[in-house]
C-alpha cells in the first residue's frame, strides 16, 4: 500500500456531493435502536435491517462508504452473498470500527478512554483481508464540572493517534473521531472552548505518532449549546463557531472533514452542514459520516417489518440525498 493509495481512499470518501453511513453500532447500541422500534436485536434482524440500508437503489450517489461493525463485515445477506460484497458492487468502500469502547479512565470519575490497542495490528490485518479499507476509532470527552479534565483530553489523543499510525501502517485510512458530547447545560461558548482544546490536542498527538495528514479523515461534533442549555444557538452561529474552531486547530493537509451527528435532530444536521458549506471556500471538503441522523428515518419506517422494505429505503434514501446536497451547500428545506 502507497501513500497515495491511503490519500486517494480518504479523497474518495469525501468526493463531491457524497458523505460516509456509520452502521457501526456495537451490539448493546443497535439493540437501544431497535427497542425503540419494538423489535429483537437478534443476529437476523440487524443482517436484515442493516441489508435494507446498503441495498437501497442508488445509495452509492450520494454515500461513498460505511462504516461496520465487527459482526457486520463477516456477515452474510439472506440470499447468502456477502453484505460487503454487496456494498462494493453499490459502489460504498467499506470501513471498519476498531476500538473496543470508552471504558471508565482510572483515577478520573466519570470520564472514559476509549480501549482497543492492544491486539489492533492484528485485527487491522484481518479486516484488510476481509475487505474494509478505512476505520474508525472514537474518543468521548464530557463536558462538566472539571470535564474534561487534562487526563482525559491526553489519554485519548494519545490512543487516537497510535491507532491511526497503525491504520495507516496496514493501508486503511484512519477516521480520527474525537467526540466532544451534546449532554448537559452548557451554553456553545464551553463546547467551542472544549472542541478547540480536544482538537488541538489530538493534532499534536498524531503530529508526535507520525500520521500522515493527507491520508486521514476528521469526525468531529459540531459547535452547539448543550442539549439542556436554555438558550439554543442558531444556525448560522453554530456554523461560524464550528467553522473557525474547525480552521484554528486542523491543518488543511486533510482532506475532508465528516460530521458525527450526535443526538442532533435529522433537520438541523443537515442545515447545520448546509449553512458551513454555504460559507466556502474552506480549506478541506466538508461532508457527513452521520448514524443517528440518517438511520433514525428509515428505522422508524421499517419498524422490523419486511413488508416495508421499500419505505425504509426511501427514507434512507432521502436523508441520504439532502445530507448530499447539504456537503455542497445546495440543500434547501
Ligand atoms: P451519530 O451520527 O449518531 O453521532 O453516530 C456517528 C458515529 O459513528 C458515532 O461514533
Amino acid at each position: 500500500m502507497t501513500a497515495s493509495a491511503l490519500a486517494d481512499t480518504a479523497k474518495a470518501l469525501v468526493a463531491d456531493g457524497k458523505g460516509i453511513l456509520a452502521a457501526d453500532e456495537s451490539s448493546p447500541t443497535i439493540k437501544k435502536r431497535f427497542d425503540s422500534i419494538k423489535i429483537e436485536s437478534t443476529e437476523e434482524n440487524r443482517r436484515d435491517y442493516r441489508d435494507m440500508l446498503f441495498t437501497a437503489p442508488d445509495a452509492g450517489k450520494y454515500i461513498s462508504g460505511v462504516i461496520l461493525y465487527d459482526e457486520t463485515i463477516r456477515q452474510k445477506a439472506a440470499d447468502g452473498t456477502p453484505l460487503v460484497k454487496k456494498l462494493v458492487k453499490a459502489g460504498m468502500i467499506p470501513g471498519i470500527k476498531v476500538d473496543m469502547g470508552a471504558k471508565p479512565l482510572a483515577g478520573h470519575p466519570g470520564e472514559t478512554v476509549t480501549e482497543g490497542l492492544d491486539g489492533l495490528r492484528a485485527r487491522l490485518e484481518e479486516y484488510a483481508d476481509l475487505g474494509a479499507r478505512f476505520t474508525k476509532w472514537r474518543g468521548v470527552y464530557r463536558i462538566a464540572e472539571g470535564m474534561p479534565s487534562p487526563g482525559c483530553v491526553t489519554a485519548n489523543a494519545h490512543a487516537l493517534a497510535r491507532y491511526a499510525a497503525m491504520a495507516q501502517e496496514a493501508g486503511l485510512v484512519p477516521i480520527v473521531e474525537p467526540e466532544v458530547l451534546m449532554d448537559g447545560e452548557h451554553d456553545i461558548d464551553v463546547c467551542e472552548e472544549v472542541t478547540e482544546e480536544v482538537l488541538r490536542s489530538v493534532y499534536n498527538e498524531l503530529t508526535l505518532q507520525n500520521v500522515w495528514l493527507e491520508g486521514t479523515l476528521l469526525k468531529p461534533n459540531m459547535v452547539i449549546s448543550g442539549q439542556d442549555c436554555p438558550e439554543q444557538a442558531g444556525v448560522e452561529e453554530v456554523a461560524e463557531r464550528t467553522l473557525r474552531c474547525l480552521k484554528r486547530t486542523v491543518p488543511a493537509a486533510v482532506p475532508g472533514i465528516v460530521f458525527l451527528s450526535g443526538g442532533q435532530s435529522d433537520e438541523l444536521a443537515t442545515e447545520h452542514l448546509n449553512a458551513m458549506n454555504k460559507r466556502g471556500p474552506l480549506p478541506w471538503k466538508l461532508s457527513f459520516s452521520y448514524g443517528r441522523a440518517l438511520q433514525a428515518a428509515p428505522l422508524k419506517a421499517w419498524a422490523g417489518k419486511p413488508a416495508n422494505l421499500d419505505k425504509g429505503q426511501q427514507a434512507f434514501l432521502k436523508r441520504a440525498k439532502d445530507n448530499a446536497a447539504a456537503a455542497q451547500g445546495k440543500y434547501a428545506a
